[in-house]
């Protein structure tokens, strides 16, 4: 039997920009993990994998199903990668306690945690850029044109700052950070934010890009505030990157009241993470204040909170 896990993550500044070319910053979220285990499946004349994703009460096998589903897709993805032929039927068991549709990568840690599993099982040394370049081709299922920034820090499992098929860099952090995410009740679908920001981009250019570059500018000032640890700074800029996101229209109530919350309970500063329109938001906070920050959350009707200390 083998296993394998892969983080949750967060965006820290710049979602949406990254889309269209300016930087963004992830962080991983460590405590909340998809495992994957691969087991020996006896009992079987053909050999082939049988998926038994425990959260969503569906199992199949392989051959079942075609590269549409993201499971399937990432485990033949895995297996082509590692260039194996199966000599008996193997079990892939996959339990996560990342919350889906909510902008903290439950979709690019599943695959990240098969690749990882099937590799640890075929005894095969897959890079971490390996890694994330087959986690990223499942991610294209999910959402068309994804920047590639959920399954590089879930891959490398470290603060990061990222540019589109540019760069990639760890960030060491000046100091810890302290960050509670809250969900505002709302599903979301990052494939329908984005494709719709993309409409309203198309439809008024300008002022688009112009918000676009300046969250850019954001970015760059963020990654320094993390190296230097100035936690001050890291929260000021994070409530700026709300208020471009509002006005690129992927903020809704929920999260606004959410965001308001956090900063009268004393967070440093706080935003929605990742595409917006539902899903969580992230508020920094001291160590001290965690506490206070997450209940005050909880009171203004955040359907859960999540604690992390961040390091690099
Ligand atoms: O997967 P989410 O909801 O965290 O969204 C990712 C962030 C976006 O910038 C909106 C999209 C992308 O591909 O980077």
């Amino acid at each position: 039997m083998t296993q394998a896990t892969a983080p949750g993550k967060a965006i820290l500044f710049g979602e949406h920009a990254v889309v269209y070319d300016q930087p963004a910053v992830a962080i991983p979220l460590s405590e909340l993990r998809t495992a994957v285990t691969v087991q020996d499946k006896p009992g079987t004349e053909t050999p082939s994998i049988y998926i038994n994703a425990k959260d969503i009460h569906e199992s199949y096998w392989l051959y079942e199903r075609d590269n549409k589903d993201p499971l399937a897709y990432a485990a033949r993805l895995a297996l082509d990668a590692m260039d194996v032929h199966l000599e008996h039927s193997l079990e892939l068991i996959i339990e996560s306690d990342i919350p889906v549709a909510s902008g903290l990568g439950s979709g690019a840690a599943t695959s990240v945690a098969i690749i990882r599993a099937l590799a640890y099982r075929f005894n095969a040394a897959l890079e971490n850029e390996q890694v994330s370049e087959i986690a990223f081709k499942v991610e294209q299922l999910h959402h068309g044109t994804p920047s590639g920034i959920d399954n590089t820090v879930i891959a490398f499992e470290t603060p990061l700052y990222y540019v589109r098929k540019q760069v990639h860099r760890p960030i060491s952090l000046g100091n810890p950070l302290y960050m509670v995410l809250g969900h505002c009740g709302v599903s979301s679908h990052t494939a329908t934010v984005v494709n719709a920001l993309r409409e309203r981009m198309l439809a008024n250019p300008e002022p688009h890009r112009a918000l676009f570059k300046q969250i850019g500018t954001l970015v760059e000032q963020g990654f320094l505030a993390l190296k230097s640890g100035d936690v001050e700074l890291i929260g000021t800029l994070m409530d700026t990157n709300h208020g471009y996101l509002q006005e690129l229209g992927v903020s809704i109530d929920p999260l606004d009241k959410l965001v308001a919350a956090a900063r009268s309970a004393g967070a440093l500063g706080a935003k929605l993470s990742g595409a917006g329109a539902g899903g969580f938001m992230i508020a920094a906070v001291s160590e001290t204040t965690t506490e206070v920050v997450a209940e005050a959350l909880r009171d203004a009707g955040a359907l859960h909170t999540l604690t992390t200390q961040v390091r690099s």
